[in-house]
């Protein structure tokens, strides 16, 4: 894994960014997996600066939302369908009919769950995967026990999952229980991951993930099985991990035909 600690959190979003820049500048049709949440909010606004100003473009990427919530309409402001709609499809001007969100509305939630991934591998697979983490190690909606080769499904939230989004909600109860989420196994399958953390409530988890066992118990750490994974964090992020000395020695020493950041 190649871990980069950076002064603020609007650097994690441009060095994410510049990660995910070098992957479409490389392939302007690559298939991007898609988080949503706060953590990425940076990375979107970074690629929309550089989409803005000419450097890249979206238009023949293809996209595929990490999960979405189940049971609340796709036009809920707080459904990843009109997130990724707002944020990231109309700002980096993806084509809409090449991005895809699991269908949390489906009647029949596991045959929308088996088509997703069906989807996914038929459009050659993800080139890059962007993650966030929850405070307790999830990655996607995979919590905590979550097998290593699970494939898009069903999961039931963590009540800590709830609890930490219930700030996007009107009111605590109107979180959803359920979501439909790639598995551990579906992200492992990306070509690339790119993870971004930041904030103190983060540094458990990230010290878990990175420097902890692998363990289904901590599902980001599933992250050390991949021969091509990032994690940006900021300094708070950043602050609970042990090798830190060494991170920043590997970064300062990277060589310059590395760099995308
Ligand atoms: C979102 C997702 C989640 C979030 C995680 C962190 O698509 O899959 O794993 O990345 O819950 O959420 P934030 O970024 O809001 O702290």
């Amino acid at each position: 894994m190649e871990i980069l600690i950076l002064p603020t959190p609007a650097d994690v979003g441009r060095a994410a960014a510049g990660v995910i820049a070098a992957v479409v500048a490389n392939r302007p049709e690559a298939v991007i997996g898609l988080a949503t949440g706060s953590s990425p909010q940076g990375i979107y606004r970074d690629l929309a600066r550089r989409v803005d100003a000419g450097e890249i473009a979206f238009e023949r990427a293809r996209g595929f939302a990490l999960d979405e919530y189940v049971g609340i309409p796709q036009e809920h402001p707080q459904s990843y369908a009109s997130i990724i709609a707002r944020d990231v499809v109309e700002p980096l001007g993806f084509d809409p009919s090449l991005v895809q969100v699991p269908d949390g509305r489906a009647s029949d939630l596991d045959l929308a769950a088996r088509q997703y991934q069906a989807a996914i591998l038929a459009a050659g697979g993800i080139d890059i995967q962007i993650l966030g983490i929850g405070t307790n190690g999830h990655i996607g909606f995979n919590e905590p026990t979550s097998s290593f080769a699970s494939r898009t499904r069903i999961k039931t939230l963590a009540l800590r999952t709830r609890e930490d989004n219930a700030r996007f909600f009107a009111t605590p109860d109107e979180v959803p229980t359920h979501c439909l989420t790639q598995g551990l196994g579906t992200i492992l399958d990306a070509r690339a991951l790119v993870l971004v953390a930041q904030g103190e409530q983060k540094a458990d988890a990230i010290a878990a993930a990175v420097e902890g066992p692998v363990s289904a118990f901590v599902p980001a750490s599933a992250l050390q099985l991949h021969e091509h994974a990032t994690i940006v964090v900021d300094e708070a992020a950043a602050s609970r991990l042990r090798l830190t000395d060494y991170y920043r020695y590997t970064y300062d020493n990277k060589p310059k035909w590395q760099r995308t950041h």
